[in-house]
């Protein structure tokens, strides 16, 4: 197992471009099971969540060409449709295949995810968005059993108790996409990741309007065919850049990103007193001095990103004064405050919130990353610290980022890879 030791208080330069965007390519590589003809998916993240994605797909007899940053996947009509347990317990983004093979086959196999280290994450809305389509769910021996003779269209709502599903309504609208007659989905989730799925699945024919709204309208067809894409920026991964630099208090160049995605981000930046010079496809961002203290709360888009919440905590742990995260999404998402205390953070948690005194300095010191992330705080918080942090079970960081260690070194930081023993 690899693990990443940083030698702190480097200051960084220079510029940084984002990579493509995750948690918008995974959904876009399912969708790619609606066709038989091939699909190439330009600009995608080199990292492992993709690669299980591309394993899943081949494993139903999918043909996957990966070529770099280009990947060609074509379903024929032979394929399989279950998703077994060894890989969607690996990624639970495995669930995106059920939709599709729904649609296209009348049935679909899936594990059912299992635990999370961010906490609960059911899967209701999924399932009730395909009963709604007129598929019948059975779960047995831990698998998700659905089928369906024919799909139809109807209306239905995808919130649930903690807001939109980002997961549920991508499921729903690929299996719309193909069912008989039009779907209306309210409560729908308005993240640019649902927005790019959209837009993908036009390019193969798809019919959707309202993508980005709360309310999303599809009119089913018959047949979609094979197109090329480019997913959005990672919007995730940018915001994650900017801290970089603001904990180091440090100015960089971050290009390549979707300006529109990060108002949120951008805002609390600037409440923090960063320095944030936006233009076209880039920002520029500095901070001169201790990050002011804030609040923040997560939400649904175009609300702060619970994706963000640890890597701003990273951050906010010295600042000069209290400030208060309050995680909306994911309650439990909490795990990486008590590895921030290891290196001198004063954090405490109540409830869904977390009370986050500011500090002077970090000291660097040994942790464990325990989720995606988790990780990317860790690592921020290594760069700032005083002395030597050795972040391992870093498989959890290479999960959703293209070479951060890379990226952050040619910053300038000080920062290596190597083989725990
Ligand atoms: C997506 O997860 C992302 N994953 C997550 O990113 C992200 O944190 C999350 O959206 C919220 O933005 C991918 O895109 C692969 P949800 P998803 O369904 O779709 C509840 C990362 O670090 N809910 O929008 O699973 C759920 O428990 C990852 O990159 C139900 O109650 O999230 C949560 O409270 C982690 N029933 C809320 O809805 C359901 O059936 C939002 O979850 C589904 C969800």
């Amino acid at each position: 197992m690899d693990k990443l030791v940083i030698k702190g208080k480097k200051r960084l330069s220079g510029s940084v471009r984002v990579s493509g965007s995750k948690n918008a390519t995974l959904p876009i590589m399912a969708a790619c099971l609606l066709t038989d003809q091939p699909c190439r998916i330009k600009n995608i993240p080199e990292l492992s969540d993709i690669k299980t994605m591309a394993s899943l797909l081949a494993a139903l007899g999918t043909k996957v060409e990966i070529n770099g940053k280009e990947i060609l996947i074509k379903a024929n009509d032979d394929i399989g449709f279950e998703a077994p347990y060894e890989i969607v317990s690996q990624m639970r983004a495995s669930y995106y295949v059920l939709g599709p093979l729904l649609a296209r086959f009348g049935q679909a196999k899936v594990s059912l995810p299992g635990g999370c280290a961010i906490g609960p994450r059911p899967v209701d809305l999924h399932l009730k968005g395909m009963e709604h389509l007129g598929a019948q769910i059975n779960i047995e021996h831990g698998y998700i059993n659905a089928r369906a003779s024919k799909l139809t269209g109807t209306e239905m709502t995808l919130e649930g108790i903690k807001g939109p599903s980002v997961g549920a309504t991508a499921n729903v609208m690929m299996a719309a996409a193909k069912a008989k007659g039009n779907t209306v989905i309210t409560g729908a989730a308005c993240e640019p990741e649902v927005v790019d799925l959209a837009n993908f699945l036009g390019a193969m024919g798809a019919k959707i309007e309202g993508a980005g709204t709360p309310l999303i309208k599809i009119h089913g067809v018959n047949e979609l065919s094979g197109c090329e894409y480019e997913p959005i920026p990672d919007r995730i991964e940018a915001g994650t850049l900017a801290i970089a630099a603001a904990i180091t208090g440090s100015e960089i160049e971050i290009t390549g990103l979707r300006l529109d995605h990060m108002k949120a981000v951008i805002e609390q930046l600037e409440t923090m007193g960063c320095k944030v010079n936006a233009q076209n496809d880039s920002l520029r961002i500095s901070l001169a001095r201790r990050p002011a203290p804030t609040e923040i709360f997560t939400a649904p888009y175009p609300g702060f990103p619970t994706d963000l919440q640890a890597q701003f905590m990273a951050l906010l742990t010295l600042s000069t004064g209290t400030s208060v995260i309050t995680e909306n999404i994911f309650e439990a998402r909490f795990l990486h405050a008590l590895e921030l205390n290891r290196m001198g953070a004063k954090i405490s948690i109540k409830g869904n919130s977390a009370v986050i005194e500011g500090v002077d300095k970090l000291s660097g010191a040994q942790v464990m990353a325990s989720d995606l992330r988790a990780s990317a705080a860790l690592v921020l918080a290594g760069l700032a610290a005083e002395g030597e942090t050795e972040v391992s079970r870093i498989y959890h960081l290479d999960r959703g980022y293209e070479n951060l260690d890379v990226k952050l070194a040619k910053l300038g930081a000080a920062i290596q890879r190597v083989q725990d023993e």
